[in-house]
């Protein structure tokens, strides 16, 4: 099913290449990608180191272009956008969490969780409720007047993904997540991006060289070789025996 394109999904990849030239070599970070996903989707998107995965997650977030092909979430048709055009795509569809946090070191975890809604012009009557409404959703109510070199590693990137949801975005992309973090605490992230997919409808993307750690809850797994879909399998919730 998952395979033949569907007009109606809420992502939508048409032949999608992204080619980077390196002097006379060209390197095809993708090559050919079709894919379709359904609204509220939790998938997982794996590979070895090169295939594509990064550059997926950039196309997705409007952070780059493809060469060739179109990408579209929801309403938006993403090679068609300006660059104001792109960053208004980023602030209403998309949270990003990335593997090295990305938290501005001299701001307190509010603030940083704050940080999107002054982008996006929401008062700050509205904003601070909000902020310290998606850090009590991370576990972290109590954390919110550290700075990032006040955290340990797993509530650094717990606070990442409080950003990342304070604009009630409909997709959270995640690149390697847990990356920089012990198992039992990346452990709790996954639970956390869990709970994100499950409690709050969101379409979740994770990139994991670790596909173990997320077998469990993700409800699909893509993986990707030398830029192309090697294999897109769809599973059954985890309730189902392995
Ligand atoms: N800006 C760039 N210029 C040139 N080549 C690039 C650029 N970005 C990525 N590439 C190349 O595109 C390919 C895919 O890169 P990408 O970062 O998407 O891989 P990845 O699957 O995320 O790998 P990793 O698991 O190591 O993070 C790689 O061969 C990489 O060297
Ligand atoms: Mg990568």
């Amino acid at each position: 099913m998952s395979s033949s394109p569907r007009d109606d999904a809420f992502i939508r990849l048409r032949d999608v290449s992204k080619r980077y030239q390196m002097g006379s070599t060209p390197v095809h970070a993708l090559d050919s990608v079709t894919l379709d996903l359904p609204q509220g989707q939790f998938v997982a998107i794996t590979g070895p180191s090169g295939s594509g995965k990064s550059t997926l997650l950039h196309l997705l977030a409007a952070l780059d272009t493809p060469t060739s092909g179109s990408v579209a979430v929801g309403e938006w048709q993403l090679g068609a956008l300006d660059r104001d055009a792109q960053a208004a795509y980023r602030r209403s569809m998309v949270g990003i969490v990335f593997q090295q946090f990305h938290l501005v070191p001299t701001m307190t975890a509010r603030q940083n969780v704050a940080l999107p809604l002054i982008l996006a012009g929401v008062a700050p009557e509205v904003r601070q409720p909000r902020a310290d409404e998606c850090l009590a959703i991370v576990g972290l109510a109590d954390r919110a007047d550290h700075r990032p070199s006040e955290l340990s590693g797993g509530e650094q990137q717990r606070v990442a993904i409080a950003r990342a949801l304070a604009p009630d975005p409909p997709v959270l992309l995640a690149d390697e997540p847990t990356g920089n973090l012990d198992a039992d605490t990346g452990a709790q992230i996954v639970h956390l991006l869990e709970d994100v997919h499950r409690d709050q409808g969101r379409t979740v993307i994770v990139v994991t060289h670790h596909f173990a750690e997320v077998e469990a809850v993700t409800e699909r797994r893509i993986q990707l070789r030398d830029g192309r879909v090697a294999n897109d399998r769809a599973r059954a919730p985890s309730t189902e025996a392995a």
